[in-house]
């Protein structure tokens, strides 16, 4: 376990590398999250799939390898950082910090 800003958080197996969409963003459900896995150039990357403008999920739209376009207004995303990119897009993806241990993606919730 992990101490982050005060709650005790742990690592959850959530996919294989092997079963994710190469170069893309992948859906994945756990529990009750939806999330969106971005296989980017630069790694593996986690934001909960909903878009922050409005319901779309992210999954749905256009990624490079680096942005995700929302399938819905075309807000921009980069998906590494979850910074917002172009409007109408205007607030941060919802990160989840993960790590990728035995070719498996983990992350720490
Ligand atoms: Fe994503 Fe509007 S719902 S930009």
């Amino acid at each position: 376990m992990t101490q982050v800003e005060g709650r005790q958080k742990t690592w959850r197996d959530l996919i294989a590398v092997a079963d994710l969409e190469q170069g893309d963003a992948t859906p994945v459900t756990l529990g009750s999250r939806e999330l969106a896995v971005f296989d980017t150039v630069d790694g593996i990357f986690v934001s909960h799939a909903r878009c922050t403008h409005g319901a779309a999920n992210l999954c749905d739209g256009y990624f490079d390898g680096r942005h995700i376009e929302c399938p819905l207004h075309q807000g921009l995303f980069d998906a590494r950082t979850g910074e917002p990119k172009a409007a109408p897009a205007r607030v941060k993806l919802r990160m989840i910090e993960a790590r990728v241990e035995n070719g498996r993606v983990q992350i720490l919730i």
